[in-house]
């Protein structure tokens, strides 16, 4: 039988490990993720969130490894997303608990969801909860990173129970930050913050700023994802805060994708002009890559540069792909430009300066084209963008 993890006093980790998840809705998860639910006991024993329904069975049987799961009165659902909400009918059916809370928006999002009411009673910033052992007291976390977003903080025991927000997809059976190898896990709290948090960076900067004005010291922080902060919860909050200010560092990534490898020998000249100055340069080739790993790329980058073949008098499918997706994860203080290889219809590599435009990157040369393949003054050419956009990132760093 399954057994629940105990974590503090009064909580239990009742979540499931999802070692074989390689693919979030979009996002590659190359290793795994966890759903982590939370059973506080007291006079009301209550449960933090559920998990992803095809693990209901799993979160059951931890549950009961410590309660009958009739016993539970409570249930809060930090967050109606499917991965944390997709067993919540069938776990109330289960424990028939008084009342399920959630947030407004947490209302709305799981009656769309749902359609039926499952005893939801909804709470808002600063209202509380007596469950006998402890007090629960919530936080509404709007836009992170859905509108019905909600903390919830175990007052006496000191933990935040703080849903997606500080985690990360990855599958451990090691509970506690202490006991993971910060050179795996800085990477996919990196790609995790990245792909799911930065559209909303200015919203985290100022919930961090409400969350230093409560004055809260959490002695643990247990997201839904990865692992739970206990050496050093504020590691985490620190780095949210670095993230979200987005500021550019010495990188640049260059993505695109070839054809019959004009693109690619452009690519990697432009490559070379920008290493020449002293600047790192990640190169992405979409054929081989996935969206979610560009955007981690970017994160910490002060440069995307685009290059695509024209197929059909449009860009290549993979780069209408990775530019759709990075135009929503809303990196800021980037410089760019596009680049690129074409037979006889040039006007779809244009379209791709203008579409880095509505992205909000600084364009620093008009595209670079080359038909059909580049000659040795086109690659001088592409070294040369590759210099400018090198200086530039220089002259940014140090202005
Ligand atoms: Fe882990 Fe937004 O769901």
């Amino acid at each position: 039988m399954r057994q629940a993890v105990k974590i503090s006093d009064n909580v239990y980790w009742v979540g499931a490990i999802d070692w074989n998840l390689r693919d979030f809705h979009g996002y590659s998860t190359h290793r795994g993720t966890t759903y982590n639910a939370y059973l506080v006991l007291g006079e009301k024993p209550t449960l933090i969130d559920t998990v992803k329904k095809e693990f209901y069975d799993e979160m059951l049987e931890r549950i009961q490894s410590v309660i009958d799961p009739k016993k539970i009165q409570i249930i809060i659902s930090n967050h109606s997303e499917l991965d944390h909400s997709g067993a919540l009918v069938q776990t109330v059916q289960a424990t028939e608990p008084e009342e399920v809370y959630v947030s407004p928006m947490g209302l709305k999002n799981l009656m769309s969801h749902f359609h039926q009411d499952l005893r939801f009673k909804v709470v808002k910033t600063g209202d509380k909860i007596n469950i006998g052992s402890d007090v629960i007291s919530f936080v509404e976390a709007r836009m992170l990173h859905w509108p019905d977003s909600m903390f919830s903080y175990l007052e006496k025991e000191n933990i935040l129970f703080s849903n997606d927000v500080f985690g990360m997809h990855y599958a451990t059976s090691r509970l506690f930050d202490d006991e993971n190898d910060e050179k795996i896990w800085m990477t996919e709290a990196e790609k995790y913050y990245a792909n799911i948090v930065m559209p909303y960076s200015d919203i985290v900067l100022r919930f961090l700023e409400q969350l230093k004005k409560m004055n809260l010291s959490p002695k643990m922080i247990a997201p839904d994802h990865g692992f739970i902060w206990r050496k050093d919860p504020a590691r985490i909050v620190e780095l949210y805060g670095k993230w979200a200010a987005q500021k550019p560092t010495n990188k640049a990534v260059i993505v695109y994708d070839s054809m019959w490898g004009s693109s690619e020998k452009m690519a990697r000249q432009i490559a070379d002009g920008i290493s020449s100055c002293g600047t790192q340069v990640k190169v992405v080739s979409m054929h081989h890559s996935d969206r979610s790993d560009v955007a981690l790329e970017l994160l910490n980058s002060a440069a995307l540069i685009v290059g695509t073949p024209v197929l059909n008098s449009q860009i290549f499918p993979s780069m209408a792909d990775v530019l759709c997706y990075l135009k929503g994860i809303r990196k800021k203080n980037l410089i760019g430009a596009a680049f690129g290889s074409y037979g006889w219809n040039g006007a779809p590599i244009d379209s791709v300066t203008k579409m880095l435009e509505e992205m909000g990157v600084e364009i620093i040369s008009p595209a670079v084209k080359s038909p059909f393949v580049p000659d040795d003054k086109m690659l001088n050419q592409c070294y040369e963008l590759g210099v400018q956009i090198g200086q530039k990132i220089n002259e940014k760093l140090h202005a």
